[in-house]
This record gives C-alpha cells, sequence and structure tokens, in this order.
C-alpha cells in the first residue's frame, strides 16, 4: 500500500487520529513493519515471526516484536519465557511500555496474555491499540515485527494493511494456500494492498515449493492485478512435534536456521535500500499458464 493510500485511507476511517503522524513515519524512515500473516492457524506464522525477528536482531537491527495474538499468545511460550498479564496492564494504563517490554539485546518482545478475562470481556479496538503503539515507539526500532492471529477479522486486516510489508506464511496443504489466497484478495479489495511477500513454511522438496509459488503468483497476478514476492522456503522439520521451537532456537548449524538467514538475508538486501518500493523481488520462475482459475473462486 503506497503512503498516499494508507494516509488516504486511514482519514477515511475518521477514526485515527494521528494518521497525519503515520504519514510522517514513511517519510522520514522510521521502523519498518513487517506483519507475519496467513489467514489459517498453525502454518507457521509465530515461528517465523520469531526467528526473523531474532535474526534481524542478530544483524545488528533494533527490532520489536510484537504479539497480537493478544489473548492466545504463544510467542513467549515458544521463547520459554513466563507468560503474564502485562498486555493487559498496558492498556489498561498500570504499566508503561517500557515495563512490559522483554529485552534480550537488540531483540524485544512485547507479549500478548493468555486467557485473560478482562480483555475477554471487554472487546476492545486492538488495532487501535496497535497503530498507537507503532505510532509511539516507531522512532525507537529499525524493524517491527507484528505475529498476526488466526483468521480474517477487521483488526488483523487493518494491522496488516497498515504495515510496510506482509509476510503471507503459506505451507503445502491446499487449505493454506486457499486462506493465503483469500487474505490476499479481501486485502487488495478492501485495503489497495496491491503486493505481499510469499514464504513458503514445512516444504519437503524443491517441486513442492516451486508449484506453490506458482500457483499462487500466477493467481494473484492474474485475479488481483497484484504481485507476489518470493522470500523463499523453510524447509519441514521432520522430528518430534515438541523439538521444533528447540531447533528453530538452537544451533546455527541446523538446516532451519540456514533457511531462515537467507530469507532474512534476501529481504533486507532486496528492500531495505530501496525501502519504500517493494518492487525488487522476482519470481524465480518463467511465467507460464497454470490452470488460470482462482484458488478460491467462491469467494468474490
Ligand atoms: N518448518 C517446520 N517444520 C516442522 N514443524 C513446524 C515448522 N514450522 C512450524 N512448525 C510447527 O507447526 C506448529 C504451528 O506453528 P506456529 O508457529 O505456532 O503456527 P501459527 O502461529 O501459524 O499458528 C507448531 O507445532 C510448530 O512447532
Ligand atoms: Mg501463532
Amino acid at each position: 500500500m503506497s503512503t498516499k493510500n494508507v494516509s488516504d485511507w486511514l482519514l477515511s476511517q475518521n477514526r485515527y487520529q494521528r494518521a497525519e503522524k503515520c504519514v510522517d513515519k514513511k517519510i522520514e524512515g522510521k521502523a519498518k513493519t513487517i506483519s507475519i500473516t496467513a489467514g489459517k492457524g498453525g502454518v507457521g506464522k509465530t515461528s517465523v515471526a520469531i526467528k526473523v525477528a531474532k535474526s534481524l536482531a542478530d544483524a545488528g537491527y533494533k527490532t520489536l516484536l510484537i504479539d497480537c495474538d493478544f489473548n492466545l499468545a504463544n510467542t513467549a511460550v515458544k521463547l520459554g519465557l513466563p507468560i503474564n498479564d502485562d498486555f493487559a496492564s498496558l492498556i489498561m494504563g498500570t504499566k508503561s511500555f517500557e515495563e512490559v517490554l522483554h529485552r534480550d539485546g537488540q531483540f524485544h518482545l512485547l507479549s500478548g496474555c493468555n486467557g485473560n478475562l478482562d480483555l475477554f470481556e471487554n472487546r476492545l479496538e486492538y488495532d487501535k491499540i496497535i497503530l498507537d503503539i507503532l505510532v509511539g515507539h516507531e522512532d525507537e526500532y529499525d524493524f517491527i515485527l507484528l505475529d498476526s492471529p488466526a483468521g480474517i477479522q477487521k483488526d488483523t486486516l487493518t494491522i496488516n494493511a497498515y504495515s510496510d510489508y506482509r509476510f503471507v506464511v503459506v505451507t503445502p496443504d491446499k487449505s493454506s494456500i486457499t486462506d493465503s489466497y483469500s487474505l490476499m484478495k479481501i486485502l487488495n479489495t478492501k485495503y489497495g494492498v496491491k503486493t505481499n511477500h510469499l514464504l513458503v513454511n514445512k516444504v519437503s522438496n524443491l517441486a513442492q515449493y516451486q508449484k506453490i509459488v506458482k500457483t499462487l503468483s500466477e493467481t494473484v497476478d492474474h485475479f488481483l492485478k497484484g504481485r507476489v514476492n518470493v522470500l523463499g522456503s523453510i524447509e519441514y522439520e521432520n522430528k518430534a512435534v515438541d523439538k521444533f521451537d528447540q531447533i528453530l532456537l538452537g544451533s546455527a548449524n541446523s538446516s532451519i536456521h540456514k533457511n531462515f538467514i537467507k530469507v532474512v538475508n534476501r529481504f533486507t538486501e532486496e528492500n531495505i535500500s530501496t525501502l519504500f518500493s517493494d518492487e525488487k523481488f522476482e519470481v524465480p520462475f518463467a511465467t507460464t499458464h497454470f490452470g488460470k482459475q482462482e484458488v478460491q473462486p467462491t469467494i468474490c
């Protein structure tokens, strides 16, 4: 979404009072925001959000990860940190941002809650809350990553649309491909978002990866007149399910770690120098006709 479109859209919503400051952010080159999103649950959004945030921090970028799964937060759990009600305290105003932040060098985490009753009972406008946090702290970071919850509720779409970049996480599962296309379609038609980045997770072989990239990029191009910028793939780690987080955050010699380093290097090398242009990635396949059939034709 271009700067102008974002500002027009925010202003048209007439709900976010500091919209002009959001626009300033793009002009001044403040923190770049990346939503890790998918529509579908279980595809690896949280794993990707944590690993990309940590990799950016290891590369020297000051990085904030915000767990936007406000009441079913998983980032702290995966990182082995104690879970708490700090996010609720922050939005109730009883604790400050500085007090609730978990810091580990250049990596900072704003965790969510887990089954907090106040959050459950009070329907809050989480999109506004997150936009306020972004506007309030964008000066302090190079990157702010937003780990999206499953689903395509309005709060999530608003946050995704506002972000400078969206990493759409897809797995080889057909329903994941369908859901990610549906997400991109709604972002495109309702919010004017034309460009997304694609990260294929749980990949078993190259042919599988290539087929997903081809299907999604051609369908988005043909039906949405949009663009999918390919970030690469993360292989399926076929170990016991309870070992994955250990591997994800463990040795730098693991294939998973190397996959992520490639993804992050590709993103930073090809985007940071041209910060406000999303047009740099090439789909690594010749464009051929691959059945011009919409992945999710029933949703219009
Ligand atoms: N590349 C992978 N290989 C094997 N298991 C994975 C991989 N990526 C994620 N997982 C596992 O898939 C499950 C869902 O991951 P998670 O990051 O919580 O997804 P989401 O946030 O989309 O719900 C977890 O059990 C996680 O360990
Ligand atoms: Mg998650």
